[in-house]
């Protein structure tokens, strides 16, 4: 809870005992918005029914015992039994300051740290990352940067899809090529599409190829060395290249995040073993199965989860199984996070299923599907180049750039800028844009991507908040003042000020709320309103020019911990903020 309606809450559930008897101090008081005040109370009507009473006498009982000192300025019943609330300008002040001084904004870390581990990203080894894994990626990252600063144990897993029957054909087209073309860095083989393309063609047109792809296969299972030795060569070419999309993302990953689906094969055979010992998986139609109670197909059959198919393989679902079993045995984790696509959302279900079955879920170790909506087109389809194939990332990312540039150029700047810093800047922009509109959606809600509206340096956009730091750091800089260095004391002398210090007070719950939920699109949002309260301030409040010394250090304040909140805020969901614009 934000501390405003903490603080308030507290103070009416003192009132309500004091009136009512000490059973009720621990009654919800019902703080909601108000249209008439900051917040307001409204447990006068539930309670009134409890009792037999008018609500708006209940309210009046609870407006005469409570108790204001120090934080409400006024308290007034209204309407049907409501108990409006101001807070002083003082209190409010005081938490502002408080924030100021202190290092993490007065944001707290928990109580209680989880060992929680956020697997994100999770691209496919030999394929290009696509539009739908530049959202996982960038939502993932946002989340695991979250909850490490609210104290929590991050472990950072990036599920690559590295195994599996494709690779027979790919190694195959790698020895055509000539595995010289790797180390050269040679197109045939970094242009991940073609690659895959030209593998796939020749598996379906070339009967010669296919089989010898197929003896790949069994040769990879079995572990043969020589056959690891070339697929550890396409899996560094994939890795530097997701390694490039990384860093040009600015997201935390590195190489020492991958644990793709190949680490988990000598557990699945153990992972089979105990699912049939416990009775869990047993034969159906030749092929090993567990059927989690619930899940039901349209004439109400059961539905499986195939665990080792009938010619003996295993499945995506069987990695997926071992993986929770090794993470719950070895890594001691107690959460999970997937942060994947939406359309998986009936495996993750079924396989959690199975996972508590086998009692590596339960009370103790949670985990949950964050569920990344589709990204769309504006035509409102699932996003397409005009060929119709899927959308290559740093393509997108190119274009966000280069639009970037066009508006970067249209907005006022303090400066004039050489090449390269420019350049720096226009690419933290483009990046920053398409961040910040993959974040501030609900994560899965489908989304458009806008280009045109994302990058527009107005409105619910990146390129805005970025150059709302701009324009605080810009005040510093014109006043010769360190942003360090304004400490205030803040004063609340306006309804501006009031404002802008009020939206402040709420960053650390929403960080705690966006980290608990695992919604980034909370800190999103909320950053893009207090922007917005500094956007009001900015109008109306001369800084540099206030009349009067304590007003102009109090507003020097101000700029400092909303510059500060913006740039934290902005960092937790992993989108830059330049110096200077
Ligand atoms: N590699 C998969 C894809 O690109 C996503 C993996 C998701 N994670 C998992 N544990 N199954 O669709």
């Amino acid at each position: 809870m934000p501390a405003p309606q903490l603080v308030l809450a507290a103070r009416v559930q003192a009132a309500l005992a004091a009136a009512f008897g000490p059973s009720y101090a621990d009654a919800d008081p019902v703080i909601r918005p108000s249209q008439f005040a900051d917040l307001q109370a409204n447990v006068a009507l539930p309670l009134a029914k409890k009792l037999g009473r008018r609500p708006r006498e209940v309210a009046d009982e609870i407006a005469a015992h409570l108790d204001t000192t120090g934080v409400i300025a006024d308290a007034q019943v209204s309407g049907p039994g409501f108990l409006n609330l101001t807070l002083s300008d003082d209190w409010i002040a005081m938490q502002a300051q408080r924030a100021l001084e202190d290092a993490r904004l007065a944001v707290p870390v928990v109580d209680r740290p989880r060992k929680v581990v956020v697997e994100y990203s999770s691209p496919n080894v030999a394929k290009e990352m696509h539009v739908g894994h530049l959202r996982t990626t960038i939502v993932g990252d946002a989340i695991a940067r979250i909850l490490e600063f609210l104290g929590h144990d991050v472990m950072r897993d990036n599920h690559v899809g590295d195994w599996g029957t494709p690779f027979g054909m790919l190694i195959e087209h790698l020895l055509d090529l000539g595995e010289e073309a790797a180390a050269r860095d040679d197109a045939s083989v970094r242009d991940l599409t073609s690659f895959y393309r030209v593998a796939r063609e020749k598996f379906d047109g070339d009967a010669e190829f296919a089989d010898r792809a197929r003896k790949r296969v069994v040769a990879l299972q079995a572990g043969d060395p020589e056959t690891l030795r070339l697929w550890r060569i396409l899996v560094e070419v994939s890795q530097r290249y997701f390694d490039s999309v990384y860093r040009r993302l600015g997201v935390t990953l590195s190489d020492d995040h991958i644990r793709g689906e190949s680490f988990y094969n000598d557990l699945l055979a153990p992972t089979v073993r105990e699912l049939e010992d416990k009775g869990i998986a047993v034969v159906s139609d030749g092929a090993l199965c567990a059927f989690p109670p619930g899940f039901t197909g349209r004439e109400g059959e059961p539905l499986p989860v195939i665990i080792r198919k009938s010619d003996g393989g295993y499945n995506y679902s069987t990695t997926d199984l071992a993986t929770i079993r090794y993470r719950v045995d070895n890594d001691h984790v107690d959460r999970m996070v997937y942060v994947v696509g939406a359309p998986q959302s009936l495996h993750f279900q079924m396989v959690f299923a199975v996972a508590r079955m086998a009692g590596w879920l339960g009370d103790e170790v949670e985990a949950e599907h964050a569920q990344i909506g589709n990204v769309l087109g504006t035509d409102g389809k699932i996003l397409r180049t005009r060929a119709g194939g899927t959308v290559k990332l740093s393509e997108l990312v190119d274009e966000a750039v280069e639009r970037a540039a066009t508006e970067f150029d249209k907005i006022p700047h303090d400066e004039s800028f050489d090449d390269a810093t420019r350049a720096a800047i226009v690419e933290a922009v483009g990046v920053g844009a398409v961040k910040y509109a993959d974040l501030s959606v609900a994560l899965d809600s489908e989304y458009v991507f806008d280009l045109d509206r994302m990058i527009k340096f107005h409105g619910k956009t990146g390129p805005y908040l970025q150059y709302a730091t701009v324009r605080i750091r810009s005040i510093f800089r014109k006043g010769g003042v360190d942003p360090e260095s304004a400490t205030g004391p803040i004063v609340i002398g306006n309804e501006a000020e009031r404002a802008l210090a009020l939206k402040l007070l709420d960053f650390g719950s929403i960080v705690a709320q966006s980290g608990e939920t695992s919604e980034p699109h909370r800190l999103a949002g909320y950053l893009f309103e207090l922007a917005q309260a500094y956007t009001g301030f900015f109008e109306t409040c001369p800084v540099l020019k206030a009349p009067d010394e304590p007003t102009r250090a109090s507003r020097l304040a101000l700029c400092a911990i909303t510059l500060r909140t913006l740039v934290t805020g902005l960092d937790l969901l992993g989108v830059p903020t330049p110096e200077r614009m």
